[in-house]
């Protein structure tokens, strides 16, 4: 079922206290508060006028003075368990105050309308409710039944969705962000450092270094460990451009090794024959959500000497033998990118390090490689996370840990679904390691036809998404024909990526399932 949204007015409340005309139906309503698609709502304009209005109609039921100033409260912080309250910016207020004839009804107008155009409705008890014409007023009886309408398989699927989850969080956000437009402190204010000490504790290392955005974090990682020109990283070329880029922008060179056929990952099996008098560190990236195999990595490191810089940014929040993504080796670099696990609501990026002495070389590097105001022992960037981002982090990692685990099962949910269908399909779904937990920061599968699957996919109203195309090493700038990747090369050709985010339903997820079924002409029976 797709979300609901109920905004309450004042009036449903009070007769609900009251125990007066719709109440019993309110009382049904608001029992569906558990279900995780219905959302109340309440204008934080409403809430004081809720105030008052209990209390004037408590005293005019004859309820002592003591009794109402003790009733009252308990009964909004009651509510409070079921409601969530949105509040409307100040602009908001104001051309709503210019436009409207009814001023609290224009507030819950525009209350419903900032939900982002997702079903949501008024309650009522006010028969001449004045909406502006915009948002659907129901009596508490309408509500119920809406409430209880079945709905309509879903016919369009987002490939993320990001405002499942922030209507869950959306007080907390609006709360933060605030915070920020009132101390004004933009760049560098204390919500860096308050994310930052999060982000240490939640990976298990001793330092963590916000910047800019992923990019950033693996240039100013390699800058901290001095790799420059001439200079060799290994990686993978089964990647996002960023991780080969960032090594050619140093003027260093990308040495691709090729990846493990079921993990998408480097295989450290060829790393060892990689490396050279001039290879400066190993850069493996944790694909789609599963961490690359560190132990064996880092066993190859320390024999030659070499830090490892984990490219976390599609596996934050994912495990490694117990051990948290980013926490892994030298130094662990991930993105926020808005539909990263972890996302900010713009770019954003973290560094993550045991060693004192590279965090405080990479904390300088993001700050124009200053140790303190005006003096630069050291060439740095620009390479700062934004105030107003890091309190979106914070807010949004209260939910991150139900979201990591809704991850994890929603992934294995998409493997059963698939592997079930029984038959001898040409589909082959995500390999976890035993050791390792995922975050699917993408759910990845393989088949031969993935063009003509795709198409389908397309056609049903099933987003879809191919990471990565072409690997590499065979991109025009880092173009290279001196390794063999037959196993990169060959998986670019069949990879395609479905719908994932924490909030996909069990329904949406069959849907899909049985659309890739019936696009290779299989049944799911
Ligand atoms: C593996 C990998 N590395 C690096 C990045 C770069 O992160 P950002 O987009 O935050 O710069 C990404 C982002 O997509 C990525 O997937």
């Amino acid at each position: 079922m797709t979300a609901k949204h109920f905004i309450l007015d004042v009036n449903v409340i009070v007769d609900l206290w009251l125990k007066e005309r719709s109440a019993p139906t309110t009382i049904k309503l608001l029992a569906r508060s558990t279900d995780p698609d219905i959302h109340f709502w309440l204008t934080a304009a409403a809430l004081s006028t809720l105030d008052y209005v209990a209390r004037c109609a408590f005293k005019r039921r004859g309820l002592p003075p003591e009794a109402v100033t003790q009733i009252v409260p308990e009964l909004i912080e009651a509510l409070l368990s079921v409601v969530k309250i949105l509040s409307n910016y100040g602009f908001e207020q104001q051309t709503v105050y210019q436009r409207a004839h009814d001023f609290e009804a224009a507030q819950m107008a525009a209350t419903a309308r900032s939900l982002a155009g997702q079903p949501a409705c008024i309650v009522t008890e006010n028969q001449t409710f004045d909406t502006l014409g915009e948002i659907l007023a129901k009596t508490p009886e309408q509500a119920l039944n809406w409430l209880q309408e079945k709905s309509t398989p879903p016919t369009a699927i987002p490939f993320i969705d990001l405002a499942a989850q922030q209507t869950l969080i959306r007080p907390l956000l609006e709360r933060n962000i605030e915070t920020v437009l009132r101390h004004g402190q933009y760049i560098m204010g204390p919500e860096i450092k308050q994310l930052e000490e999060r982000l240490a504790d939640y990976v298990g290392v001793k330092h963590c270094i916000t910047v800019s955005d992923g990019t950033k974090a693996l240039l100013i990682a390699m800058m901290a460990l001095d790799i420059g020109i001439g200079d060799e990283v290994i990686t993978t070329p089964f990647t996002f451009i960023a991780t080969g880029e960032m090594i050619a922008l140093l003027g260093a060179k990308p040495v691709f090794v090729d990846i493990d056929p079921r993990t998408y990952n480097i295989d450290p099996n060829k790393i060892e024959a990689a490396i050279t008098a001039k290879t400066k560190a190993i850069m493996p990236v944790s694909l789609y959500g599963q961490c690359a195999d560190f132990d064996a990595i880092n066993k190859i490191a320390a024999n030659y000497n070499l830090p490892v810089i984990e490219d976390g940014a599609q596996s934050f929040g994912a495990t490694y033998k117990g051990k948290q993504s980013c926490g892994l080796s030298t130094i662990g670099s991930t993105s926020f990118f808005p539909s990263k696990p972890l996302g900010a609501y713009g770019d954003g990026g973290a560094l993550f390090t045991n060693d004192d002495h590279l965090a405080k070389v990479m904390s300088e590097i993001r700050l124009h490689g200053q140790d303190r105001r005006y003096h630069h022992p050291r060439i740095g960037i620009n390479g700062r996370m934004d105030t107003l981002q890091a309190a979106i982090l914070l807010a949004k990692l209260s939910l991150f840990p139900q979201e990591v685990a809704a991850r994890a099962e929603i992934g294995a949910n998409y493997t059963r679904l698939i592997n079930q269908a029984n038959t001898n399909i040409t589909i082959v779904t995500p390999y976890i390691e035993a050791h390792n937990t995922s975050v699917y920061a993408q759910y990845t599968l393989q088949t031969k036809n993935r063009n003509a699957l795709q198409e389908k996919l397309t056609k049903a109203g099933i987003p879809t998404a191919v990471h990565y195309p072409v690997p590499l090493n065979k991109q025009p700038a880092l173009k290279t024909n001196e390794f063999a990747l037959a196993i990169s090369e060959s998986l670019s050709e069949k990879v395609i990526s479905l719908p994932m985010h924490p909030y996909l339903k069990n329904t949406e997820q069959i849907h899909i399932v049985h659309a890739i079924l019936s696009s290779i002409n299989l049944s799911s029976e």
